[in-house]
């Protein structure tokens, strides 16, 4: 070999050498910057997100979703006929004339079977649907029943936009939370539209919304002119704004009060409303 050659080819693999290590030192910047903000990135969460922003429906369809199960259920109640529901299933079904193959939304959706709103319509009259549960505990026993519906490991936004927000694990009374304790968890949280996008859904015959407080919040982020909810169960106990706040926001976005379910035992305190 030439003595050129030598030459150009030693500042050839030093220029290389060079421009590795500028790219390798850049990465590793670029990482710690995006280890340091991982808790919560911008881009993903927070009121600068740009609505509906396309890479975070796909997100929410490709790594938080889960198919309904094709294995057979595995409740604790056998009965095909069984109804968990305190009662707010019968008003819906009634209201609904006892429609087969229809559409559910159900949050907190708990363990999937205990007090569950839908599990009959779904087991019994082949509706299908969305459960949306924000306690990762509670999801894990919600997975082991095998529910035929999508199912989410989220919460409900109480902002216009996606969030991460504390959540208080308390099996059924578990609710958002603004005060860290031993039994809190980060849990990811988004409107209802942002989940009716992922499953590609805008017609529902009914929402069942049981969130330990924050009802009002979440009803008020639901884009009522794009998606067409026929009856809807609310719970309305523990809202700070009071019932009342409940109702007369539901009649303002075009529904009637129906009915409403209570027990002594307060294991029912739910509006019923049907679309106009
Ligand atoms: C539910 O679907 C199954 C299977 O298609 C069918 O045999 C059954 O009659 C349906 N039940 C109702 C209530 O429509
Ligand atoms: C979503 O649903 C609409 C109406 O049913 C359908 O036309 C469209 O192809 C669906 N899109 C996807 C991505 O599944």
């Amino acid at each position: 070999m030439g003595y050129q050659i030598k030459v150009v080819l030693v500042f050839a693999l030093l220029s290389f050498f060079g421009i590795f290590i500028y790219f390798s030192i850049n990465e590793s910047g670029s990482e710690a910057f995006r280890s340091k903000t991982e808790e919560r990135p911008s881009e993903l969460f927070g009121p600068s997100v740009e609505l509906h922003n396309p890479f975070i429906i796909t997100r929410l369809r490709n790594e938080l979703m889960h198919l309904p199960s094709e294995n057979g259920y595995q409740l604790s109640q056998s009965d095909h006929l069984y109804d968990p529901s305190m009662g707010q299933s019968k008003a819906i079904l009634k209201a609904l004339d006892y429609k087969t193959r229809g559409f559910f939304i159900e949050c907190g959706a708990l363990d999937g079977e205990t007090r569950s709103n839908t599990l009959y319509m779904e087991r019994s009259l082949n509706w299908s649907g969305i459960l949306i549960e924000g306690d990762p505990k509670n999801f894990e026993l919600l997975k082991k029943k095998n529910r035929r519906a999508h199912s989410f490991p989220v919460c409900l936004s109480p902002f216009p936009y996606p969030e991460i927000l504390l959540f208080e694990q308390q099996f059924n009374i578990g609710k958002i939370t603004d005060t860290a304790k031993s039994n809190t968890v980060q849990v990811e949280c988004y409107p209802l539209s942002y989940i009716l996008l992922a499953v590609n859904q805008t017609s529902i015959d009914y929402f069942s919304l049981d969130v330990e407080g924050n009802e009002l919040k979440v009803l008020k982020n639901v884009p009522w002119d794009n998606v067409d909810i026929k009856t809807l169960s609310v719970e309305f106990v523990h809202d700070k704004e009071g019932k009342v706040a409940i109702k007369e926001y539901m009649e303002s976005v075009g529904y009637d009060l129906i009915d409403e379910i209570s027990r002594d035992d307060m294991l029912a305190n739910d509006f019923i409303f049907l679309k106009r």
